[in-house]
């Protein structure tokens, strides 16, 4: 988080004064993917890595944002119907209008933001820029009258409605809630949630980032969604006399009764969710007695669904899977909404720099591009700096 940068910016581009700086994080999820708006578990904790931003009333109707990285500068009127076109600006602008919707009165404002959260890595870098203005306008405007659930479903409903993403509440669950040393078990379903001290003694999570860069927005990640939709719809229709909302609800028997109706992909897609629950719940189990090399194996079995059955990997991610297993690795598996992006790897310490060694070498001889490494540092979630 570099606060100076951002001060500096926001001093020269607008009119000399300061104002209020904010910070939100991106997440890494252990276990627990695609699941989210399945009704499932999620595994996610917040990271040393986000967006940050200062901003200030202005006195207008007007918002007037300055993206530092991208060097880019957008206006709009808080009641525009249409908002702007740009990606990032959209982003706030959807907050802005979630957060009338929530009865803040948010009025015009400057403000600078930018970010060491990696884009298109599967960290999350959009829910931390929604969490960061939910959070701020709230404080801001809104005298802290929202509740932080509803700052996550603000950002969500953000994705669903401004920017074409029909995400789960994972990321912006993370980025709001996250506490340093953490994790969080969170039921999407009920949205209980439990923090989970993590300090695997003797092994490191690692992040392999294969700098394919994911795009949820106009991806297959909206039809992953629909296709458990379709299964679940089925499965309804031939039990009229329970309810079913999502896979959560489903057993594997009632997923074999419609496995011709609904065609092998969409079952393949639902058996993915139904394996993905068990294995979120065996993992808490491990977590709690220790034993980090059934988390391990676990993690390299989401990896197997996610690939084969769900189909959210490439080529260069599964690569960089079978260099982890190749080398020994504890666990590893693709992380996030998938289509590039990062691996998640947990390795054990005596281990951790042969692997990076390797991990590098290897990918560059294969694809003539040298990963990045991210050394995971579980952190705070949203919150005010200055
Ligand atoms: C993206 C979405 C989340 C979640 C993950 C996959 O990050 O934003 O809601 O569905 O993909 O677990």
């Amino acid at each position: 988080m570099d606060i100076e940068n951002v001060r500096s910016r926001f001093i020269k581009h607008f009119d000399g004064k300061t104002g209020s700086i904010y910070t939100s994080p991106g997440r890494i999820n252990l276990i627990g993917e695609h699941t989210d708006y399945n009704g499932g578990f999620v595994f996610p904790g917040a990271i040393d890595k986000g967006i940050t931003c200062e901003i200030r009333p202005n006195g207008t109707d007007t918002v007037m944002a300055y993206a530092i990285d991208l060097k880019d500068r957008v206006e709009f009127k808080v009641d525009d119907p249409k908002g702007p076109k740009s990606s990032w600006a959209r982003y706030i602008y959807g907050i802005v209008q979630e957060m009338r919707k929530r009865g803040v009165d948010v009025k015009g404002f400057n403000t600078a933001f930018s970010g060491d959260v990696p884009l298109g890595a599967g960290l999350s870098s959009s829910a931390a820029l929604e969490s960061c203005f939910a959070f701020a306008l709230n404080d801001l405007f809104g005298n802290n009258k929202v509740s932080k659930w509803d700052l996550v479903l603000a950002g969500q409903a953000t994705e669903h409605n401004y920017c074409g993403v029909n995400c789960g509440i994972m990321d912006q669950f993370a980025s709001v809630m996250g506490q340093e040393g953490k994790l969080m078990r969170l039921d999407c379903r009920s949205r209980e949630f439990e923090y989970f001290p993590f300090n695997p003694k003797g092994y490191k999570l690692v992040l392999v980032d294969s700098v394919v860069k994911h795009e949820l927005a106009g991806s297959p990640y909206n039809d992953r969604r629909k296709s458990c939709e379709n299964v679940v719809k089925h499965i309804a229709a031939k039990h009229p006399e329970s309810k079913f909302e999502t896979l959560r609800d489903c057993t594997w028997e009632q997923l074999d009764e419609v496995k011709n109706e609904v065609g092998q992909e969409d079952y393949n897609r639902a058996k993915y969710v139904l394996g993905e629950k068990d294995r979120v719940l065996a993992v808490c189990d491990a977590l709690n007695a220790g034993d980090y090399e059934t988390v391990g194996k676990k993690m390299y079995e989401t990896h197997e669904g996610l690939s084969k059955d769900y189909e959210v990997s490439c080529e260069e991610i599964d690569f960089l899977a079978s260099v982890a297993k190749e080398d020994g690795v504890t666990g590893c598996r693709i992380m996030g909404g998938g289509f590039g992006g990062c691996t998640i790897n947990l390795v054990k310490d005596e281990l951790y720099d042969k692997f990076v060694n390797d991990v590098k070498a290897k990918y560059q001889k294969k694809y003539g591009k040298e990963p990045k490494i991210y050394n995971v540092v579980i952190s705070e979630g949203s919150h005010k700096v200055c």
